[in-house]
């Protein structure tokens, strides 16, 4: 096997994968159909936000080679990984229609080629892809047999925005779904000298890593829309504090995904419920739960907006503090902030929105009269209100008491209690704001008890 690895798709989530193989000093072939894309980085022009890739391929760049050219990069190596998107379809399925436009052309390549090749699928596919597209075509295309002549895996990474390379090199485990052992031992052995020490890998078919892969993520969206409901219970339910609960249950339960606050967003995670839910109804099954967990977050997203709402009146200025869909990204795919200000601003005079990374993409998708990006955090609480949307860094330096006319909505609950309790009009979303004396829904609840 030659230690060259070639990667198709030098995206996002590719160049950081690239970028873990350099710093181990392995060659690498980027292969990708973005000419543009492949000359800014011949050309030192490429810039990546991604935490720790930018140093490596400034220190490293002379090991990795880009091209547009298949039939290169397959004569070269003999093992490569797919990076390529896989956008949601009209049914809320993942089109492998890019994946298939790359194995067409490795393929070709590889029907030409005497040694063994393994493809390695790294892009999130629906479950059932591999086995009953993705191999019949390469077997077709290359006139080869996977297993004797060619190996084939399903390899996706748990990898969040702003965390690739964390994700890459030191994941919870390294996920492979192999179609043969010892496709799956090479694919093992290519992590194995990017990974730090002690990842476990677990391997299985193609057809349960797909379903590994899908059932991870709805899982973690699924206990933060039970987190989401809790704080809803505790932002209702007198003299409560959503913490309180959560911290609790964490001890039993777990900590990850497990915080009451805003509704999920990002490019990945929305759109997992719904192709989860296409999945089931593919094979005939109930698909309730990935549906109501999609729909609880979207349910859960207004009633927020339904609380803010009732604060303020045309003549307010608000402030919203954080525009990403999380912290620690530019992307603003399905951001919470976006649809606050998408449905306040018919209501309010003005809206001013701070984020350290996100600003320039906020702008360009949110372009209203109305709305301002602050030239600092501080100008979001000269408002007559300020949403706390995402618990951004810099937050813990403001002095809160100084904006004493200002309702401040905590929807992370960041500002400590002992502050909060002084602030004049804070809102601490979960945790309730009534008072067990008079509480006006005792008798509904009192109902139950009977
Ligand atoms: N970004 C994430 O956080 C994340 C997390 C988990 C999984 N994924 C999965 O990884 C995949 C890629 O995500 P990304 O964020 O890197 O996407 P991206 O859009 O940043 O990059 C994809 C790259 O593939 C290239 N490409 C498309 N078609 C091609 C073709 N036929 N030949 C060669 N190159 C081609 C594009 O030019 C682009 O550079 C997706 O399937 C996604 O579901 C992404």
């Amino acid at each position: 096997m030659t230690s060259t690895i070639s990667v198709f798709g030098v995206g996002k989530v590719g160049i950081t994968l690239i970028s873990a193989m350099l710093n181990k000093n392995m060659r690498v072939i980027g292969v990708d159909k973005n000419k543009t894309l492949l000359d800014d980085i011949k050309n030192k022009n490429y810039n990546s936000d991604e935490p720790g890739v930018q140093k490596i391929l400034n220190k490293k760049i002379e090991l990795l080679t880009v091209t547009n050219k298949t039939s290169l990069a397959i004569k070269k190596t003999d093992f490569s990984f797919v990076i390529v998107p896989t956008n949601s379809n009209d049914l809320g399925g993942f089109s492998n229609k890019y994946i298939i436009q790359v194995l067409k052309s490795i393929s070709k390549a590889i029907k030409e080629k005497k040694t063994y090749h393994t493809i390695s699928i790294v892009s999130t596919i629906i479950p059932g892809s591999s086995e009953f597209e993705l191999i019949p075509l390469v077997e077709k295309i290359s006139g080869k047999k996977a297993n004797r002549d060619f190996g084939f895996c399903y390899n996706p990474s748990f990898i969040a925005q702003g965390e690739i390379m964390k994700g890459i090199v030191t994941p919870d485990y390294v996920l492979i779904g192999e179609n043969s052992k010892k496709s799956g031992k090479i694919t093992e052995k290519v992590h194995k000298k990017i990974l730090k020490e002690n990842v476990p890998i677990v391997k299985m078919n193609c057809t349960e890593a797909e379903i590994t892969k899908i059932a991870s993520n709805t899982h973690e969206t699924m206990r933060v829309s039970f987190a989401n409901m809790l704080a809803q219970i505790c932002n209702e339910m007198p003299e409560t504090n959503v913490d309180s609960v959560t911290n609790a249950l964490s001890f039993r339960l777990g900590k990850r995904f497990f915080k009451g606050a805003v509704p999920y967003g990002g490019p990945c995670w929305p759109r997992d419920n719904i192709a989860l839910s296409g999945v089931l109804n593919s094979v005939n099954l109930d698909d309730t739960i990935p549906r109501v967990v999609d729909s609880y977050n979207l349910w859960h997203g207004d009633k927020i907006i339904e609380l803010i709402s009732k604060k303020l009146n045309k003549s307010s200025s608000v402030g919203v503090i954080g525009l990403a869909y999380k912290v620690g990204t530019n992307l603003i795919d399905k951001s919470f902030s976006l649809k606050i200000c998408n449905k306040l601003s018919p209501k309010v005079k003005s809206i001013v929105g701070y984020d350290p990374l996100a600003s320039s993409n906020f702008k360009s998708e949110f372009n209203s009269s109305i709305f301002k990006i602050a030239n600092d955090i501080e100008e979001c609480f000269k408002n007559d209100i300020c949403i706390i949307v995402q618990p951004i860094n810099g937050l813990e330096k403001i002095n809160y008491l100084k904006y004493k006319s200002t309702v401040i909505f905590d929807l992370w609950r960041v500002i400590p209690e002992k502050t909060s309790k002084k602030i004049n009009h804070y809102f601490g979303f979960g945790i309730s704001i009534n008072k067990n004396k008079n509480y006006k829904r005792k008798r509904n609840i009192l109902k139950l008890t009977k």
